[in-house]
């Protein structure tokens, strides 16, 4: 399908992805696009994304995750300092930006939380698919400069930066520059048979 000013981004999803086994729908819809519109994502809207990340599991509960949120322009300009060039240059229409990162010392001072990424992982899947459902979209970036991040945002020692989230509404891809309007595309998975295995690496799973 070619996409166009007007092509719904959910009919994207409908025309590019198909589950094998049912599945809520909103793990279909969240994909990860790059036009954003300048439509403003309330405050509101904003707590019920980061209270679904609140909610993920993580290792005795520490939860490691720490986010870092851009909505002011001149909060969006220090992170696009940081963000290279490749995902600065559509990222900065997103009307949010988000700096997801995690405090890697256990809280008990017994060393290094070895889930602290894990754990943060598992907030990122959480928010985006809140967003899914509020009908916004996300798309993690992690292509930044992880030090000069811990700079502008001054990030104690401790605390690791992983992904800059765009948060918004879908706006017109026919914006994009030339390279990225085709790349945007929900994306397909491989095959279930290719990663799940039984009783041992690289066994089927045996389907009765
Ligand atoms: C840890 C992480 C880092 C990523 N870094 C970038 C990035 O720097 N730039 C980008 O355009 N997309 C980035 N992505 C988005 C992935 O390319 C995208 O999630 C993947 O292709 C699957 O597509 P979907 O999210 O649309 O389903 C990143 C995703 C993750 C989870």
């Amino acid at each position: 399908m070619t996409v166009s000013a007007n092509t719904h981004p959910q009919q994207l999803v409908l025309t590019n992805r198909k589950a094998e086994y049912e599945i809520d729908p909103v793990f279909l819809q969240r994909w990860s696009p790059r036009a954003y519109s300048s439509r403003p994502v309330s405050d509101e809207t904003l707590l019920q994304v980061l209270e679904a990340a609140r909610w993920a599991p993580s290792a005795v509960n520490w939860q490691p995750w720490r986010f870092v949120v851009a909505k002011t322009e001149e909060d969006r300009a220090k992170f696009l300092s940081f963000l290279f060039e490749g995902n600065a240059v559509w990222c900065k229409q997103a009307p949010v930006l988000i700096l997801l990162a995690s405090e890697s010392l256990r809280p008990d001072g017994e060393g290094e939380n070895t889930a602290h990424a894990f754990d943060a992982g598992t907030a990122w899947g959480f928010l985006s698919i809140q967003a899914a459902r509020l009908g916004l979209y996300t798309h993690a970036m992690g292509g930044f400069d992880k030090e000069q991040a811990k700079r502008v945002l001054n990030l104690p020692e401790s605390v690791v930066p992983h992904v800059v989230i765009s948060l918004g509404y879908y706006g017109d891809p026919a914006e994009l520059p030339e390279p990225l309007k085709a790349r945007e595309q929900p994306s397909t998975r491989r095959r279930l048979e290719t990663f799940v295995f039984e009783g041992q690496y690289g066994q089927a799973l045996r389907v009765r």
